[in-house]
């Protein structure tokens, strides 16, 4: 049987293909209408996706009418009606299933994950009611143990800071996230401690905004405020975590919902379990494969997050080294688009991270804010000798201490960490080769990874979106394509 999963009305709008446990498709809206965190799926997207199969049954992530319910009765913001099931052919043609927006996060992770046996805990903003919840992953069963509902959430606390200092909420909250280790936590901890003092009581409803926090007074206060969030945030995830451990005794983690992208955080939670799995798209763009798995019942086959729009193509290994080698910096597209937010080897820009000065140049090609960090990736057994970690990243998903600054500067945010993105030869044979060869020419096992965009546009996607860049930058990007 060959599911399509489809999210929207949400602020990353995705749809995914799998049959018989195998996914075949996943892919963003945005990459195809070109706008950045699109809510709605498109036709450019249905049209790729239908060239893997067409399906006999739609799995939606939430449950429309419930949210309509909330949203009439306890307010908030968004859109509930998922527009191109209803107004397409697929609507009238092939049975649709929904599916409550909790449990198509939970299932997008644990369904993807290696565990038999797991807590599963998914926090965002908001799903129709739920904001937080944990379950049991047991085989291929999962069971609601907690909830909490509207207006108490972690993801709502953090987005009203992410706008109270100046930036775009449900899209930006991982500027702030990077701000903080350019501020002074102490500052306002109280005064921040005070709007969310325990993991069950808020001094607001958020999606109203906070509007008793007074005048921000300089540039500063913005970096001290980003920092005492991240510190009240990490607090209270250590409680919830925390009490999900208490409640099941499971030491296996699955995490889940927008919160799971906040990498600074999530590094505390190896303190409390042994493993962890965050599928690398834990946000709502990830529910779309969520709902498919929440139908099909049972774990898929996750290889890797290479899943969406195919520009075809071999890794161009030697050309990477070489243009690395010569200039310090290349862009490369090639072969499957990323499922996710983050840019894994496919659509990166990569340079070599020993140069203090490429930050500058790259943040000058992406328009960025000076003080914005960049991510290493480094080869997975080498990572513990550059990098403070006893484990796998392979998907950017923890920030650790880098352990040689001095050797990767580029790499190195303000507050001495690196959000680290670790490969084995399996999970990308053709990045860990690049990796490899510029080891064995430098001795650095590391390079700078970025994401290949235009500024404020998603991630390059197909050959319009390639030749569209290299007009703006006068620069080639390495495709690999014969
Ligand atoms: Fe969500």
């Amino acid at each position: 049987m060959i599911i399509l999963g489809i999210n929207e009305t949400s602020h990353d709008a995705s749809v995914s293909l799998i049959q018989d446990g195998q996914i075949l498709f996943a892919g963003h809206a945005e990459r195809y209408s070109k706008q950045k965190n699109d809510w709605y799926i498109n036709d450019s997207l249905i049209k790729n996706v239908l060239q893997y199969g067409y399906p006999d049954r739609i799995a939606y992530y939430e449950k429309p009418l419930l949210k309509a319910s909330r949203l009439a009765l306890r307010g908030g913001s968004g859109d509930w009606k998922p527009k191109y099931i209803i107004d397409n052919m697929f609507g009238k043609r092939v049975p649709t299933t929904y599916f409550k927006h909790h449990y198509s996060h939970a299932c997008a992770g644990y369904y993807t994950s290696s565990f038999n046996d797991a807590v599963i805990v998914v926090l965002d903003a908001i799903g129709e009611y739920n904001t937080s919840t944990i379950w049991v992953g047991e085989g291929d069963k999962i069971k609601l143990k907690y909830k909490q509902n509207y207006p108490i959430s972690f993801g709502l606390f953090y987005s009203a800071f992410t706008k109270l200092i100046g930036l775009m909420p449900n899209q930006e909250e991982y500027i702030m996230m990077g701000m903080a280790a350019y501020g002074d936590w102490k500052k306002y901890y109280r005064k921040v401690d005070d709007y969310f003092p325990t993991i069950n009581h808020q001094k607001y409803n958020f999606h109203q905004g906070i509007n008793d926090w007074g005048w921000i007074e300089s540039e500063q206060d913005k970096f001290d405020i980003a920092a005492a969030v991240q510190f009240v945030y990490q607090q209270r995830l250590n409680e919830f975590m925390h009490m999900a451990y208490s409640m099941t005794g499971k030491k296996n983690l699955v995490f889940m919902g927008g919160c799971a992208l906040n990498s600074s955080a999530n590094t505390i939670l190896w303190n409390i379990f042994d493993m962890i799995w965050i599928m690398p798209n834990p946000g709502d763009a990830g529910s779309s494969l969520g709902a498919a798995a929440a139908l099909y019942g049972k774990h898929l086959e996750w290889k890797n997050p290479y899943l969406g729009y195919d520009l075809g193509g071999e890794y161009p290994v030697q050309e990477i080294v070489d243009g690395i080698l010569k200039d310090g910096i290349i862009a490369v597209a090639t072969g499957r688009a990323e499922y996710g937010p983050r840019a894994l080897g496919n659509r990166s820009i990569l340079a070599d991270p020993r140069d203090p000065n490429i930050k500058d140049k790259v943040n000058k090609i992406k328009q960025r804010e000076l003080f914005r960090p960049f991510a290493p990736v480094v080869m997975a057994e080498h990572a513990s000798k550059w990098f403070d970690m006893d484990f796998e990243s392979p998907y950017m998903q923890y920030t650790v201490k880098c352990l040689q600054p001095e050797k990767i500067p580029s790499v190195v945010h303000a507050d001495g960490t690196s959000r680290v993105q670790t490969v084995t030869k399996d999970q990308h044979r053709g990045l860990w080769r690049v990796l490899n060869k510029f080891y064995l020419e430098t001795g650095v096992p590391v390079l700078l990874n970025t994401s290949l965009n235009i500024k404020g546009q998603p991630l390059l996607n197909d050959k319009n979106d390639i030749e569209k860049w290299e007009k703006e930058y006068q620069s080639k990007i390495i495709t690999g394509v014969v």
